[in-house]
């Protein structure tokens, strides 16, 4: 299958040429398939952001290609522009950009930006605000008037009105509670679910991904350091420590029962993979 997101050897430098210079990304090239859910980790500054960022044209690299289904993302000033709606960014923090009177307004100034007219906008704006479980009366609302985990959802429900066929979210879950973020979190697996949107997560949080991504991608020095499906990932959990990085409780409670010496299986991610092991470790014992 072709990819829907490619890069390839994109190297960024902040300010070059000044005693700021900075190289955030080097020569990272990554794809992303039609509907994959992909997470991506790496220690504060690996260059995540910087990275999401070239994805949508909003950082144009200082050197390498993005490419939207084979095509040059800065082909033509058309397309660059096609490619905001397109591929969607929500940025971390996202509620502090929501700046309309109400809640409306606010998830309307995509789609109205995108040209369509009155009826369509409201349409994408009911549509949006179902995903993210906001009601009808909130609509009408300004937004300093919602919770916080609210106003979060509406900051996402802007980006997904203009019905991106790439959603990308800069650690949304980032300052919530459990509740919160296991809900932001389903109302982007609901969004991925009816349309078959590609979903690319920066997340700081290891459970997320072994739970919803199909890949994890790590970033370690504005460098690409691993790319591989979850359970593999964190099989090499002494690199990712090495990195600052942390595995699921799962697996690292899996780890420390085999370092004691317990037959336990590999690839163990989650709470229910781990039961399962320690079923199975128990039926073992029982026959034995
Ligand atoms: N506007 C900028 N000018 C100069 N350097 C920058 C700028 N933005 C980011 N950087 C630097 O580029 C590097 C990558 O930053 P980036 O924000 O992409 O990292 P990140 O992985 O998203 O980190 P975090 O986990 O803290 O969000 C960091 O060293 C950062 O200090
Ligand atoms: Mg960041």
């Amino acid at each position: 299958m072709a990819p829907v997101i490619k890069t390839e050897k994109i190297t960024h430098i902040y300010s070059a040429g000044t005693v700021f210079e900075h190289t955030a990304l080097s020569d990272v090239s990554f794809e992303a398939l039609r509907g994959e859910y992909i997470g991506i980790i790496g220690h504060t500054g690996s260059g995540k952001s910087t990275f999401i960022q070239t994805l949508n044209g909003l950082i144009r690299p200082t050197s390498g290609t993005v490419f939207f289904d084979g095509t040059d993302i800065r082909q033509s000033k058309e397309r660059t522009r096609d490619i905001r709606f397109k591929v969607g960014l929500v940025f971390q923090y996202p509620e502090y950009q929501l700046f309309e009177e109400t809640v409306f307004n606010d998830i309307a100034f995509g789609p109205k930006n995108m040209g369509l007219n009155a009826h369509e906008v409201a349409e994408r704006v009911r549509e949006a605000a179902g995903f993210v479980g906001l009601r009808e009366d909130d609509l009408e609302k300004s937004p300093f008037e919602l919770s916080g985990g609210l106003r979060r959802r509406a900051a996402i429900a802007g980006v997904i009105a203009m019905r991106p066929e790439v959603l990308i979210a800069d650690e949304p879950t980032a300052g919530l509670d459990p509740a919160g973020s296991s809900e932001i979190i389903a109302n982007i697996g609901a969004y991925r679910r009816s349309t078959g949107a590609t979903i690319i997560i920066v997340t700081h949080s290891m459970e997320e991904i072994a739970q919803n991504a199909d890949r994890v991608t790590v970033f370690d020095g504005g460098r690409i350091v691993m790319d591989a499906p979850p359970a593999a990932a964190f099989s090499r959990s002494d690199e990712l420590s090495a990195m600052g990085l942390g595995v699921p409780a799962a697996t690292a409670i899996a780890n420390r029962l085999r370092a004691r010496g317990l037959p336990i299986a590999g690839g163990i991610i989650t709470a229910d993979g781990l039961r399962a092991a320690l079923r199975e470790l128990r039926r073992g014992a029982g026959s034995a």
